[in-house]
């Protein structure tokens, strides 16, 4: 199992269930740290097959890496389950043992801004008629950072919502960046910040700390909206400093990962446009919080 990076909140969780539902089926597992180095991780690939493993789960480092990936694997004939970022129809097709499992990334943003729909002011604080946000955006050559940030908006403006961007900064998906880029923007905006769109929890945890330092206060003068549901998430969900998150799955990703790999191994190959299995997300709210939380 290839990992673009353990160093990632999310990824670390999700790649505990995969190894957890490996082992407790009796698969050996090695798991392998790409540091966010796609040069890394080919090599790490190239080392797999010549161990002669007999699948491979791989998060790519760079979506812009998947031909390369595809075709290494296909050379190799070894089945392989992609997880997380999602390649193009186009590329997948290039190997039918090849499949893709992950989440639709349009619909965590969606669901981001129907939270924000779902605020008795519709995200317009202040009332002057427009929701004025900032966003902090994961990596933007990664999918789920291009697709949430363009669709949390249009779920507002699909509402008639009128929007004024503030800011747009890439926080990598990283918690301390998020509170950096957040603290950054109060400090220039201040009181016209209305929305904080996180295109994950982690940032938004960073976020959290700077609106709070910042004497901020969420769902009173501010409203602050994430994904993934981690743990930390869902605390402040419930305790009331986030306005709502969006679960993505790792259970559900991880057991469908595992199922795609068996299949594979037992023969099944993949039509072109037929390659991505998807898991829904979940949207998070104080109402249901208590449902994700352990
Ligand atoms: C996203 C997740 C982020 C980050 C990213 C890595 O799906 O929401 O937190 O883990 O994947 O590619």
């Amino acid at each position: 199992m290839c990992i673009y990076k353990f160093d990632d909140a999310f990824m670390t969780t999700y790649r505990n269930a995969l190894q957890e539902i490996l082992e407790g089926k009796g698969y050996q597992v090695t798991v392998v740290d790409g540091n966010n180095d796609q040069a890394k991780q080919n090599e790490q690939i190239n080392t797999f097959i010549t161990q002669g493993v007999d699948a491979l789960i791989i998060n790519p480092v760079m979506t812009s890496a998947a031909d390369t990936i595809i075709a290494t694997v296909k050379s190799a004939g070894i089945p392989t389950v992609l997880i997380n970022r999602e390649p193009t129809a186009d590329q997948m097709a290039a190997y039918d043992k090849l499949v893709y499992v992950g989440c639709d990334a349009a619909q965590s943003g969606t669901f981001q801004g129907e939270l924000i729909l779902d605020t008795p002011n519709k995200g317009d604080i202040n009332g002057d008629g427009k929701v004025s946000y900032i966003m902090i955006q994961g990596d933007p050559e990664n999918i789920d950072a291009q697709l949430r940030t363009e669709y949390s908006v249009k779920a507002l403006t699909d509402a008639g919502v009128e929007v004024e961007q503030l800011n747009l900064t890439r926080g990598d998906w990283d918690r301390e960046k998020g509170q950096t880029i957040c603290a950054n923007d109060l400090a220039q905006f201040g009181d016209k910040i209305e929305v904080v769109f996180c295109n994950n929890d982690d940032m938004a945890i960073g976020a959290l700390q700077a609106i709070q330092s910042a004497g901020r206060k969420v769902n009173e003068d501010i409203y602050l909206v994430g994904v993934d549901a981690l743990d930390a998430a869902l605390n402040e969900v419930s305790n009331g400093n986030m306005t709502g998150t969006v679960l993505n799955d790792t259970n559900g990703q991880a057991a469908g990962a595992v199922a795609e790999m068996e299949k594979l191994l037992g023969g099944t190959t993949y039509s072109s446009g037929n390659q991505s299995v998807y898991v829904d997300y979940v949207k998070v709210t104080p109402d249901n919080v208590k449902d994700f939380m352990k």
